[in-house]
């Protein structure tokens, strides 16, 4: 199956967490990692399933890399119907307020186009005692479980 990772980050946790879960993956996944910044939207198909992490800045906004892909889907509104992608949130409970928006944004932008979800949204507080990767490998787990269960 090809699987192709697409972070927006600031600092970095995001593509390492993307990282995290591609080695959980092991034998079987092609994968590519790469950032929402180096990725057209109207470009995305139905050959890949899409994991996207993306943390949150600003007033709940994306990060300022991830920025364009969001903007140019909201410009383009291209029909994304082939497209199929699962999402994880970073974000922090002590902005309460807009916990974990980038994530949700992105969301519902990609559900505006057509593309189809799997699973339900991850999402890792950083105020939380959990490392991200204890929140997000397992739930990938799932996803994938989902998807095998449907190709079966
Ligand atoms: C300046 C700043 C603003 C932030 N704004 C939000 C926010 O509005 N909502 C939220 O849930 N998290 C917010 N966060 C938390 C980050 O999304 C969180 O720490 C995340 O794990 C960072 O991931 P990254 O390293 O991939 O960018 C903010 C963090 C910083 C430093």
């Amino acid at each position: 199956m090809n699987i192709q990772f697409l972070y927006g980050t600031e600092t970095g946790t995001a593509e390492i967490l993307c990282e995290d879960i591609e080695a959980d993956l092991g034998d079987g996944y092609s994968c590519t990692v790469t950032s929402l910044a180096d990725v057209d939207p109207t470009e995305m198909n139905g050959d890949a399933f899409y994991i996207i992490v993306s943390s949150t800045y600003g007033n709940g906004d994306l990060p300022m890399a991830a920025q364009p892909f969001y903007d140019k889907l909201d410009a383009k509104k291209p029909d994304l119907s082939k497209v199929r992608f699962a999402i994880f949130g970073l974000g922090d409970m002590v902005f309460s307020e807009t916990f974990a928006f980038g994530s949700k944004l992105l969301m519902e932008k990609l559900l505006e186009c057509g593309a189809k979800m799997v699973g339900e949204r991850g999402i890792h507080d950083a105020s939380s005692p959990d490392m991200p990767e204890d929140i997000a490998v397992p739930w990938a787990q799932e996803i994938m479980g989902q998807l095998q269960a449907e190709a079966a």
